[in-house]
């Protein structure tokens, strides 16, 4: 192991190379364009970049691991100064990240965890996916007050960090209440389209007038099912309550509608943590804590939604 690799897994501090990030070239690994939240992501990680001076390297990977490892690999061929990930799946990094570690570039997860050795990232920006499951669980709870409801969930992408912890911070959410039983759970791959498309079957299968809550991953899902509700008849937001995670500009747009009722918002903003990280670590060498927390708040018809809407369509949605 070279000396600066294992001083990066003692977490010793590091001799800088350079203070001026100007000087800097980052490579990001981005998962795709699956979702708004995930537009809005690359849109104000590159503003981040130019606003420090970084050189970014951009790597949209289309949804597939394979293509996420093969640009970490280019990026290390190409000796950047560090990586950012955000990493569709959470297993099946280790060698990579090795890699990565073996050439001396810190590496910083972007929104997503990995099942790794947590020596071989730098840091991982993030919310709590599980917290955000829970705080949409226990609104749905307090929401139906005793009622017996029969939940829909549709799942983000299949072995995600998000997919699994949303659904746990869910259940955990709703544990204790007898009244309120998920019946059916499938993937809708965190897209609009096959929200759509998974909704519709909910919709068509047995027992599917008596749903009377819709979960969704994020709001994309959401959206999608909110116009599949419609389709079929009947009334997103009064019929089907509608609870989701992101707080993108078009689930405010349908809560001020009130086609829609709650979301937990997830920053788009995980390039900005990051970036103040290698900044921190260039000029001097200083680490950061393994995870930087971002916040997780509940937006719910109480909230003016119009206006939500109109802000945040200009934060780079
Ligand atoms: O990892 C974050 C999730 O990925 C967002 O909630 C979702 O919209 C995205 O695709």
């Amino acid at each position: 192991m070279k000396l600066r690799s294992l001083l990066l897994a003692t977490t010793i501090i590091l001799a800088p190379l350079s203070a001026n990030a100007a000087d800097k070239t980052v490579g990001f690994s981005q998962i795709g364009s699956e979702s708004g939240w995930r537009a809005a992501e690359t849109t104000v990680t590159k503003q981040q970049a130019e606003a420090r001076g970084v050189t970014l390297k951009f790597a949209d990977a289309q949804q597939k691991q394979e293509n996420q490892i093969k640009a970490i690999r280019g990026f290390v061929a190409q000796g950047v100064d560090a990586i950012l990930l955000a990493p569709v799946v959470a297993t099946g990094w280790d060698e990579v990240l090795e890699e990565a570690k073996e050439a001396e570039i810190p590496v910083i997860l972007l929104d997503r965890t990995v099942d790794a050795e947590k020596s071989l990232y730098m840091t991982a920006v993030t919310s709590d996916l599980v917290h955000e499951g829970e705080v949409a669980g226990k609104w749905l709870k307090d929401e139906v007050a005793g009622k017996d409801c029969n939940i829909v969930e549709l799942q983000g992408t299949t072995g995600s960090s998000p997919a699994i912890d949303r659904k746990k911070g869910f259940e955990q959410g709703i544990a204790g209440a007898d009244n309120l039983k998920i019946v059916r759970s499938q993937t809708g791959d965190f897209t609009r389209a096959q929200g759509k498309v998974v909704m519709e079957s909910f919709l068509k299968a047995e027992g599917a007038e008596n749903i009377c809550a819709l979960y969704a991953h994020n709001d994309d899902m959401a959206v999608g099912a909110i116009q599949a509700i419609k389709e079929a008849g009947a009334k997103p937001g009064t019929d089907i309550l509608i609870v989701s995670i992101d707080s993108v500009p078009d689930i405010h747009l349908a809560m001020d509608a009130g086609e829609a009722n709650a979301t937990v918002e997830l920053t788009p903003n995980m390039a900005g943590p990051a970036f103040d990280a290698l900044e921190a670590y260039w000029k001097d060498g200083t680490l950061p804590a393994k995870w930087v927390q971002t916040e997780s708040k509940l937006y719910t018809l109480k909230d003016d939604n119009k206006a939500i809407y109109e802000s945040k369509k200009s934060l780079g949605y």
